[in-house]
């Protein structure tokens, strides 16, 4: 009785919609490997890929406390499971990695049990999981992780998700700047309130966003992903922000805006050629400040 569940990156907010968008990528991804025991309980056997950072502690690991907290609500303490995590994307990067992995633990233990609960029914399990992560049960990388594709978080009292269409030609370019931008910081620093005249313009954004989403018009996605809320306070976290999007608009993006919490940045294009340009410009421009980066082409 062993399964292995890949779950992949996401994006969060997707510029404008700050905690209630997001989309999943093919590439990065974590793997969860889980077993059958005979004792019962969750227990980490392993984790690779981490550096040593996430703690072995099963009820201070996200993937085991949010399937614990899953074999609780659904009545079982009575299984006992190993998980081994690997880890194959960076932590802290802005590209949901705690959602990949705590969704794989979901994923695995739901389908061992025969799927007592449905994909969208595992969603508030995976939320506990961020709660755990970064002090908040945000929604936006776990849902589009369970679901793929995009996903609108339309309310979260009561869980509302819509999927969204997209068009196919859409290309996601990714870099991760290894900077440290820890996502608990990143959100204590965005002001709690906002001015109506800023609202209007957010709101306008978001609706074009997802207008340009079921039009399949690139050119209305491109130009409603701007963000007067989040982005102002979260950019100087990043190095050289502003001088990035340049970069990665002279080489053809279709928008550009920071992944999550950061220090990821992302862009649109309309083909892979366009991603790869993108990521090799922005990679160079770090590059000449010392700062290394990873990149991520893939198609949304
Ligand atoms: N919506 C979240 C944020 C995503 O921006 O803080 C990061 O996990």
């Amino acid at each position: 009785d062993t399964i292995r569940v890949f779950a992949p990156a996401t994006v969060a907010n997707v510029v404008c919609g700050f905690d209630i968008l997001g989309f999943a990528v093919d590439a990065p991804g974590d793997e969860v490997i889980m077993r059958r025991k005979a004792e019962p309980g969750v227990t980490i056997t392993k984790i690779t890929g981490d550096e040593g950072r996430l703690p072995m502690d099963a009820a201070k690991n996200t993937v085991s406390a949010s399937v614990q907290h899953y074999l609780k609500h659904i009545e079982r303490t009575d299984i006992g499971v190993e998980i081994e995590l690997h880890k194959k994307m960076p932590i802290g990067s802005g590209l949901g990695s705690s959602s990949a992995s705590t969704v794989a633990g979901l994923f695995a233990i739901n389908t061992m049990l025969d799927e007592p609960l449905t994909r969208d029914e595992l969603v508030p399990f995976a939320m506990k999981g961020e709660e755990l992560a970064c002090g908040s049960g945000h929604a936006d990388n776990v849902a589009p992780a369970l679901l793929g594709g995009f996903v609108l978080i339309r309310s979260y009292e009561p869980l509302d998700l819509i999927k969204l269409p997209y068009p196919e030609s859409l290309y996601c370019a990714i870099v991760f700047p290894d900077v440290d931008v820890p996502t608990r910081d990143a959100r204590q620093m965005i002001r709690s309130k906002v001015l109506l005249k800023d609202a209007v313009i957010q709101w306008g954004n978001v609706a074009g966003l997802v207008s340009g989403l079921f039009m399949k018009d690139i050119d209305l996605i491109g130009r409603s992903m701007k963000d007067v809320l989040v982005e102002p306070v979260r950019s100087i976290l990043i190095p050289d922000f502003y001088k990035l999007r340049e970069t990665a608009m002279e080489a053809g993006a279709v928008s550009f805006g920071i992944s999550g919490s950061g220090p990821s940045v992302f862009s649109f294009a309309r083909d892979e050629e366009t991603a790869n340009r993108i990521t090799s410009r922005i990679q160079k421009h770090l590059s000449e400040r010392q700062i290394g980066s990873l990149t991520y082409v893939s198609p949304v």
